[in-house]
């Protein structure tokens, strides 16, 4: 790993300033002398100390302006990095790719929304040719509809034991939620999926191995394999995954449906 944090927003990869910004998103920009990325160092770490091995192919769902890319690049030695945004990449993103040597390794995709079923998929079958994905991190519209449906897309692509990560779920708690120009406040809470994952981690047979969350992001290992005792006490065969007919946000929300309007009252703050 060749980037050093100078300090808690500047990194520096290969001679190019990396800057971390979390405001002002509009006026930010990568220009040939500078790289923008909107996650903080800690989450990085966090990537980098991720139980995965190997990584060979990551999905960056919202790729802004490029930085998170490329860092994660040189964090992942051996993997190739697809992203996909709704806006096209400013043409000093790509420059900086081709310059750092992350030609063959990064692949961007702009004007392609997260719930595009058709295109997201067409993307990972000529990028990944089929093979599973290792680690998927969605830092994109952080809207309930989008997001579920891209889990939706993506999930049955995940390897066994892969990551799938939702960064900055909990928006709706944080502090200035309820101020009236915050851009998603009139938006479903993204916090009802993460519920809803814990939901489907006990009942989808397993789909689920792990759920953790923290403050900027939810983390889901995916399981293999059914429980090995059934309520009747017989040992179940282990099945795997794609036979079982829905992903595990699917059965979360059609079985728990009734609970979903309660989880999201509570997920506001109080007034
Ligand atoms: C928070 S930024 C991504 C930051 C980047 N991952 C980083 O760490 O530097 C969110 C990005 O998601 C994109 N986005 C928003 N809605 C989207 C959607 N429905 N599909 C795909 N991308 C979307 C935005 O255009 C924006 O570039």
């Amino acid at each position: 790993m060749e980037q050093v944090w100078e300090s808690e927003d500047l990194c520096v990869l290969k001679g190019v300033p990396f800057r971390y910004r979390n405001s002002d998103y509009g006026s930010l920009r990568t220009t040939a002398d500078q790289v923008v990325i909107l996650k903080p160092r800690t989450f990085f770490e966090q990537y980098r100390q991720l139980p995965l091995s190997p990584v060979k192919r990551i999905l960056e769902v919202g790729v802004f302006e490029g930085g998170s890319a490329l860092l994660l690049a040189d964090i992942f030695p051996d993997a190739k990095i697809v992203g996909i945004d709704i806006r096209p990449a400013d043409p000093s993103v790509r420059w900086h790719i081709a310059n750092m040597g992350y030609g063959d390794r990064i692949k961007l995709y702009s004007g392609v929304s997260q719930d595009d079923k058709a295109q997201v998929e067409a993307i990972l079958e000529k990028e990944f040719g089929g093979e599973p994905i290792d680690l998927v991190i969605d830092d994109a519209s952080h809207m309930y509809g989008f997001t579920t449906r891209c889990f939706d897309i993506v999930f049955p692509r995940l390897r066994v034991g892969g990551c799938y990560v939702i960064e900055d779920w909990g928006w709706a708690n944080w502090p200035g939620y309820k101020a009236p120009d915050f851009f998603f406040e009139d938006r479903q809470p993204l916090a009802t999926m993460i519920l809803e994952l814990a939901m489907a981690t006990a009942s989808n047979y397993g789909a689920i191995r792990e759920l953790t969350v923290t403050f900027g992001m939810a983390r889901l290992v995916k399981g293999g394999e059914l429980p090995p005792l059934r309520r009747d006490g017989q040992r179940q065969r282990a099945r795997s995954l794609d036979r079982i007919p829905a992903t595990a946000a699917t059965v979360g929300r059609g079985r728990f449906r009734a609970a979903a309007p309660s989880a999201r009252r509570s997920c506001r703050r109080s007034p």
